[in-house]
């Protein structure tokens, strides 16, 4: 898939100095345990008001769906899972293969899909789909839990376009793919 700048996918993740995005069982405390930065500060917000429409992985939507609001607001959410989903927000479901799908979001929503979940993002990064990669190094360890990075990735290049420091101690780190 060719994007222009009109047209991307984005990827904004916390993660775990040992490369989780999860804990056991898909435990997400450490992210507030450990860095406390509101969605301005990290970048969240602004990421969101241009986000056109989200891609979400099965577990990541169960995950949402526990948290007390619902954090997308109106924008399209579609859902990649083959289990039934009876939705409450409007959430469509997708299935197969992922550029497909994110072709099919971007034809019906818009060019700028924030794609969230440990599987979905590797499934694109297998495609070199992912222009853009955000990742938020939160300081613990976890030792266990959910990986972003395995099973095997192709070679990539990436620019990186920017670093922040958080004063929760958050390490910022954005990458743009390179050509
Ligand atoms: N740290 C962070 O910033 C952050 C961000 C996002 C998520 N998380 C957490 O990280 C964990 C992510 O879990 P994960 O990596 O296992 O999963 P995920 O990517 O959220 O979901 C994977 C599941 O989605 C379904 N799926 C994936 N690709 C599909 C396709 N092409 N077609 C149809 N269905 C497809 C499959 O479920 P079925 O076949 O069972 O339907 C698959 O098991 C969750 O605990 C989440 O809360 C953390």
């Amino acid at each position: 898939m060719q994007n222009t700048n009109a047209s991307q996918i984005a990827v904004f993740l916390g993660i775990s100095l040992d490369g989780f995005i999860a804990g056991e069982g898909g435990d997400l405390s450490w992210l507030s345990d450990a860095a406390s930065a509101s969605p301005e500060e990290t970048g969240y917000d602004a990421l969101m008001a241009r986000t056109d429409a989200l891609v979400l992985g099965r577990n990541t939507y169960d995950s949402v769906r526990g948290f007390t609001e619902w954090p997308f607001g109106n924008k399209p959410v579609y859902v990649l899972t083959n289990r039934p989903l009876v939705p409450a927000f409007g959430e469509r479901v997708l299935q197969g293969d992922i550029e497909r799908v994110l072709q099919a979001a971007q034809s019906s929503s818009g060019g700028t899909i924030y794609l969230d979940g440990g599987d979905v993002v590797r499934q694109a990064m297998r495609k070199n789909l992912v222009d853009e990669l955000t990742l938020s190094w939160v300081p613990v360890v976890l030792g266990s839990g959910i990986r972003l990075f395995e099973g095997g990735l192709p070679r990539s290049r990436w620019k990186l376009t920017g670093t922040r420091l958080l004063e929760s101690g958050m390490v910022q780190a954005s990458y743009r793919r390179a050509p």
